[in-house]
Order: C-alpha cells, then sequence, then structure tokens
C-alpha cells in the first residue's frame, strides 16, 4: 500500500516546492455544505455527531466528493478533551461553545487519563475507519487545540471573549496557569500519540486564540507548551509532519518557528507574504492564509489573492499548502469553492 509520503501534501510539508501547490481548507467539512446540514439532524447534538464514528467518518468524506482537495481532515472539535475532562461542555445553537469556567488547575485532574482516553476512543475509531476509506495514500490530518487556546475556553467557560480572565491568571496566579497548560499539555500529547497510532498522516495544532498576547506572554503561553507537545511526540517516536497556527501571532511567528519545533506553519489572514519570506528561515514550508471573506465573496478578487499568495510563496521557493487564513463560514457558496479549486488546478500545467 502507497503511503502517504509521495502525497503533494506531505511533500509540501517536507519541503518540496511544487508548480501547483497542495491545498485543503480549514473547516472544509461543515455548515456551508447542504449535505452536512442533512448529515448534522441525524445526531442529537454536536458532540454525539463527534463520537459517532459513522457520521464523524462521512462529514469527513462529504467535501471530497466535491472537490479535488489534497488531504482530509479528521472530523472533530478541539473541546473535545475538555468535554472528556469533564468541564461540562455543551455546543448551544447560535451561541457556540459553553463550559463551566475553572477556578482553579486541579479540577483539571478529576478524571483518570485512562478514563479520558476511554472517552476519546470513538475518535480513534473514526480515524481508523477514515484510513480503510481513503484512497491508499490519501493523507489524513489529525489534529488538537494547542494548550493556550483550549485553556481560554476552560477558564472563560466560552470563546470569542477578550480573554481577561486566562491573560490575568498570567499575571496574578502564573503558577496556577502553568499546571492548567501543563495538564492540557499531557492529555493533548496522549491524544495526539492515539490519532497517530490509528493512522493520521500528519497533525496540526490550532492556537485560534494566539492572537493580541504581548511577547513575553506569548514566549510562555503559546510558545513552550507548544514545543512541549512537538519534544514530547518527538521523543516518543512519531515522525510525521506537525503544522502549528499560531492565529494572530503577527511579528512573533518567526520566534515561533525557530522555538517550537514544528514543522510548518498556518498563517493566519493577516499574515504578510514579503514579512513571511524576510522572516522565516529559507525553504520552511507555510500555510494559508486566503481571507474566509474573500472566499465567501468569490469572483476575480479571490483568484487575484489566490495568485498573489501563491507567486509571493514560489518567487521565494518557500513550499506552500494553499488554505485559508481561518476557517470557512456557513456562509460560503459551495460554487466559490468550486471556483476557487477550479483555479489551482490550473497550476498542474
Ligand atoms: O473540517 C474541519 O475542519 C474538521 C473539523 C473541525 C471542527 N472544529 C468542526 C466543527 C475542526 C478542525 C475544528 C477546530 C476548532 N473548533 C477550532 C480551531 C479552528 C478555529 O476555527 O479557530 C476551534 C476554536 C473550535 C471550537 C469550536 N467548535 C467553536 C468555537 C464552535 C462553534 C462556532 C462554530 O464555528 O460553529 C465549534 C463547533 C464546530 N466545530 C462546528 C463544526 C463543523 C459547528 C457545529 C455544528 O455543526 O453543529
Amino acid at each position: 500500500m502507497a503511503g502517504a509520503e509521495t502525497s503533494l501534501f506531505i511533500r509540501t510539508l517536507k519541503g518540496e516546492c511544487t508548480n501547483r501547490p497542495p491545498v485543503w481548507l480549514m473547516r472544509q467539512a461543515g455548515r456551508y455544505l447542504p449535505e452536512y446540514r442533512e448529515l448534522r439532524t441525524r445526531a442529537k447534538g454536536f458532540l454525539d455527531f463527534c463520537y459517532t464514528p459513522s457520521l464523524s467518518v462521512e462529514a469527513t468524506l462529504q467535501p471530497l466528493r466535491r472537490y479535488p482537495f489534497d488531504a482530509a481532515i479528521l472530523f472533530a472539535d478541539i473541546l473535545l478533551i475538555l468535554d472528556a475532562m469533564d468541564r461540562g461542555l455543551r455546543f448551544e445553537t447560535g451561541e457556540g461553545p459553553v463550559l463551566e469556567p475553572l477556578e482553579k488547575a486541579s479540577q483539571l485532574d478529576k478524571v483518570s487519563r485512562a478514563k479520558i482516553a476511554d472517552r476519546l476512543s470513538p475518535v480513534m475509531e473514526t480515524v481508523s475507519r477514515l484510513k480503510q476509506k481513503l484512497e491508499p495514500g490519501f493523507p489524513l490530518i489529525g489534529f488538537a487545540g494547542s494548550p493556550w487556546t483550549v485553556a481560554v475556553y476552560a477558564i472563560e467557560g466560552k470563546g470569542g471573549t477578550d480573554k481577561s480572565r486566562p491573560k490575568l491568571w498570567a499575571y496574578t496566579k502564573p503558577e496556577e496557569l502553568r499546571v492548567v497548560l501543563d495538564i492540557i499539555a499531557d492529555v493533548t500529547i496522549e491524544y495526539l500519540k492515539a490519532q497517530i497510532a490509528a493512522g493520521a498522516d500528519a497533525l496540526m495544532l490550532f492556537d485560534s486564540w494566539a492572537e493580541n498576547l504581548p511577547d513575553n506572554l506569548f514566549e510562555w503561553l503559546v510558545i513552550e507548551p507548544t514545543k512541549k507537545i512537538v519534544d514530547e511526540l518527538r521523543a516518543s517516536g512519531v515522525d510525521v509532519p506537525i503544522i502549528g497556527f499560531p492565529r494572530g501571532a503577527g511579528a512573533m511567528l518567526p520566534v515561533y518557528v525557530e522555538k517550537t519545533g514544528v514543522t510548518a506553519v498556518g498563517l493566519d489572514t493577516g499574515q504578510v507574504p514579503a514579512f513571511v519570506n524576510s522572516a522565516l528561515p529559507t525553504g520552511f514550508p507555510v500555510q494559508g492564509h486566503l481571507d474566509p471573506l474573500s472566499l465567501r465573496a468569490g469572483g476575480q478578487q479571490m483568484l487575484d489573492r489566490t495568485d498573489e499568495i501563491i507567486k509571493a510563496y514560489q518567487a521565494n521557493n518557500r513550499p506552500l499548502v494553499f488554505n485559508l487564513g481561518h476557517g470557512i463560514t456557513p456562509q460560503v457558496p459551495p460554487e466559490h469553492v468550486e471556483q476557487l479549486m477550479a483555479h489551482i488546478q490550473t497550476y498542474d500545467r
């Protein structure tokens, strides 16, 4: 059976430059697809959906039937580990995730590691079923949230906030926050090892709330826990590419790349190609970074910006996995994805 190493996606993450960049889109499975919305009605809640391998497998495969994406991403959520740790996670319609706000680190140590692994085992079942269903050698991305982003949800009890509670912890009780980050990192390491054992070909660490942190905090909230995960995965023999996505890292991007040891870095919508090219090591692979709103608007501006992104990195001999700068939103017309994909395929010629 051919391994994923020969796929365009994995070759690019390992440093190869090709005429056409491989492409997949964050949240490529989800509500912008009518077939996902239909499938979603078959489970009571979003968590049940994630824990039902037959549904998660189908959700992962749906976008691949429509578009020539170069990779699949496991259908799950970065917050599942908080559910497995009994943090009272609920997904309220129209409101996003809600949890019991964390008061102290010890509340994260109530469920044994064995029990957490057991509760997350349906995800591993989804990964192994997907590896059987996908074409041999077609890459499957496993993922988790980075400890800081997961900690923001755990401490705030929701997302989309100004993060003042967890940031205040960093100033007023740093030891407590360090323990929180450490526990989340340890659980995440085991979770990602299990995804690899089940067959994932690459890993992505989503640090969606890495934005707007002072550099001194960024060092220990974002870089250190990410480095711990990368180091421990490598020490345990995991050798697949690891993509870090420190959304909103801005000028801290090169420091993140230098210190965390990730294989490639996901760029957010606000990153600047000329800055990226001058600040990152020669040949260091990047992933990104079309504005999701440009995709929603569609048309010529989307194709022009797509060319701009691809050409900027090609001119610098920098491997690029084409993607968005953040996830697809539910309002994106599926035809726009089709138009984008058709355009990128022309680079094959
Ligand atoms: O196609 C894919 O990318 C696969 C699956 C995936 C989901 N969430 C499914 C999902 C992935 C990789 C994620 C990551 C995720 N989840 C992140 C990091 C990326 C980012 O967007 O910054 C974050 C922050 C979350 C947390 C989360 N999950 C939120 C804030 C929400 C509610 C808001 C929203 O976008 O709906 C979710 C729910 C969620 N996760 C949905 C999906 C398809 C929608 C819920 C539904 O279908 O009922």
